[in-house]
């Protein structure tokens, strides 16, 4: 409960320069960890949840605001049923076991994605987890579940256009702030830093709109050994860059 909570858990993040304020997550390669040990699938899941509670907590120690996870895209549905069912066993369990510490630790939890695809119980359970954490201000936590960003984009076109047609908007009046607002990540600032383990090197449909101006760390760890060593090498790289946005090189 908020009242409960340490005070630090109210405070708000001030990242250190160079830190990026928001850094987005693709955890890819827990299929390819349980493989190379002769386990199932699940077992890699299953270290990969290790891995996001490492992650949070170096998130917090270097005093990142904003933190987004890609946990499970709109396409992962097409995985064999089995391997859905492990996914979405392994999130409700996360959800009842980690979501008390994720308060007490001044985390607050989002979820972007479709939502009402998961069991009820299952949306139940993220929505007291968003409803326990509201006021936390230490990390932003989104996680995004059956999320794809295609659909964010034509679900917004969608807003847009029925609201035109009801005459609640002015066709010219929609700018890209506008726009933005319309999408499931609406008040959240971009994401500066966008990582991807395991050596693939795409977004695999992970916030098209949202990266625009991104930096792209790629890392050739898989999810299950992604550790704070390596959340800080992609810090390094991070500072490292030289961020434009179009601008003439200073
Ligand atoms: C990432 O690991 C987790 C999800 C996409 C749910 P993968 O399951 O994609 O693992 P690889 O890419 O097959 O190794
Ligand atoms: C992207 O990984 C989605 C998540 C990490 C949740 P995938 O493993 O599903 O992506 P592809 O199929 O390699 O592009
Ligand atoms: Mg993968």
């Amino acid at each position: 409960m908020p009242a409960t909570l340490p005070s630090a858990a109210r405070e708000r993040p001030a990242a250190p320069g160079g830190v990026p304020a928001h850094i987005a997550i693709i955890m890819d390669g827990n299929g390819r960890w349980a493989g190379a040990r002769g386990l199932p699938r699940i077992a890699g899941h299953r270290a990969g949840a290790q891995a996001v509670r490492r992650t949070i907590e170096a998130a917090i120690s270097h005093r990142v605001g904003w933190l987004t996870l890609y946990a499970f895209s709109s396409e992962n549905w097409r995985r064999p049923a089995g391997e859905v069912t492990d996914l979405t066993g392994l999130l409700r369990h996360y959800l009842k076991s980690e979501v008390a510490e994720l308060a007490r630790n001044g985390v607050r939890l989002r979820v972007i994605g479709e939502r009402g695809r998961f069991a009820e119980d299952i949306q139940a359970l993220l929505r007291e987890a968003e409803r326990l954490t509201a006021g936390n201000l230490r990390l932003n936590l989104t996680v995004a579940l059956s999320y794809g960003a295609r659909d964010e984009i034509v679900a917004a076109a969608r807003r847009a256009a029925e609201a035109a047609q009801q005459g609640r908007l002015d066709p010219a009046s929609l700018d890209e702030a506008a726009f933005a607002g319309l999408l499931a990540t609406t008040g959240m600032p971009d994401p500066d830093l966008i990582i991807r383990t395991s050596g693939e090197r795409r977004l695999s449909n992970f916030l098209l709109w949202q990266a625009a101006y991104a930096e792209f760390v790629f890392m050739d760890v898989l999810w299950p050994d992604f550790s704070p060593e390596h959340f800080g090498q992609a810090l390094d790289e991070y500072a490292r860059r030289e961020r434009r946005f179009g601008a003439r090189p200073a």
